[in-house]
C-alpha cells in the first residue's frame, strides 16, 4: 500500500519526504485554505517540492463545462497533476472526456462500492471512499472499502484505490490488510504510526546497558 499525505501544508510535506516514505500528496480546497497562503501559490509550491509524484488539486465548478477548463487548467501546472473531480453526474462526464485527454483524475467524495464501480468504468486513474465521514454517520467505511476492493478485483479494474479520511492508525492498518492500493493519510496519523512506545523503552534500556560496558563503536 503506497502511503500519500493528505495535506496542503509545505512543511509536513517536507518532513514525510525527509522521512523517504511519501508516494503521492492529496489536497482539497479545505486543505489548500488551511495553508493560510492564496491556492495558487500553495499548490505550485507543493508542486515544485514534488515534482515526481502524484499531485491531487481539486476544481472548484460543479458544471461539466466549467469543470473540463479548470482540470485542463490545473493540468498544465505539471505532469504529475492528478486532477479531483467529485462524483457528480457532471463530475462523471467530465472525467470521461478527461480521460480521453490523457488527464489523470481522482474522483473524489465517493461513499458507496456502486459510485466506486462506476468511477472504474469511466477510466478514473483513482477512486477515493472516504471512510472517517462514513463512520461519521455511523456507517462503516471499511466495509464499503472492502466492497470496493472485492468489485475491482472481480472485474478486473484498474482504477487505483485511494483510502480517504483516515482518522486514525487502525484504519490505516486495515486498509493495508484489505489491500487497498492507496491510503491518503494526514501528517499527526503518519507521526503516530511511526511511534511505538515499546521501541522507545527498549532503546532506552539498550543505551544504558551499551554506557554500563563501555560500549563505544567509533
Ligand atoms: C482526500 O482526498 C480527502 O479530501 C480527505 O481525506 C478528506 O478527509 P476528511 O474527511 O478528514 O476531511
Amino acid at each position: 500500500m503506497k502511503i500519500f499525505v493528505d495535506t496542503a501544508k509545505i512543511e509536513e510535506i517536507r518532513q514525510v519526504k525527509e522521512w523517504g516514505i511519501l508516494e503521492g500528496i492529496t489536497t482539497n480546497p479545505t486543505l489548500l485554505s488551511q495553508t493560510g497562503k492564496p491556492w495558487k501559490e500553495a499548490a505550485l509550491e507543493i508542486l515544485r517540492e514534488v515534482p515526481d509524484k502524484p499531485v491531487s488539486l481539486e476544481v472548484i465548478a460543479t458544471d461539466f463545462e466549467g469543470m473540463l477548463k479548470e482540470a485542463r487548467e490545473l493540468a498544465k501546472f505539471g505532469d504529475n497533476v492528478v486532477v479531483k473531480i467529485p462524483f457528480t453526474t457532471e463530475g462523471i462526464k467530465a472525467v470521461k472526456v478527461l480521460t480521453a485527454e490523457g488527464i489523470k483524475t481522482n474522483v473524489t467524495l465517493v461513499f458507496s462500492s456502486l459510485q466506486a464501480l462506476v468511477a472504474g468504468k469511466i477510466g478514473a486513474t483513482y477512486v477515493s471512499p472516504f471512510i472517517g465521514r462514513l463512520d461519521d454517520i455511523a456507517y462503516e467505511g471499511l466495509l464499503v472499502l472492502e466492497e470496493i476492493v472485492h468489485l475491482y478485483e472481480i472485474y478486473g479494474i484498474e482504477t487505483e484505490i485511494i483510502a480517504a479520511s483516515v482518522r486514525n492508525v487502525d484504519h490505516v492498518r486495515r486498509c493495508a490488510l484489505l489491500g487497498v492500493d492507496i491510503a491518503t493519510i494526514p501528517f499527526s496519523i503518519i507521526k503516530q504510526m511511526l511511534y511505538h512506545p515499546l521501541t522507545e523503552i527498549g532503546l532506552k534500556r539498550f543505551l544504558e546497558d551499551a554506557k554500563k560496558a563501555n560500549i563505544s563503536i567509533l
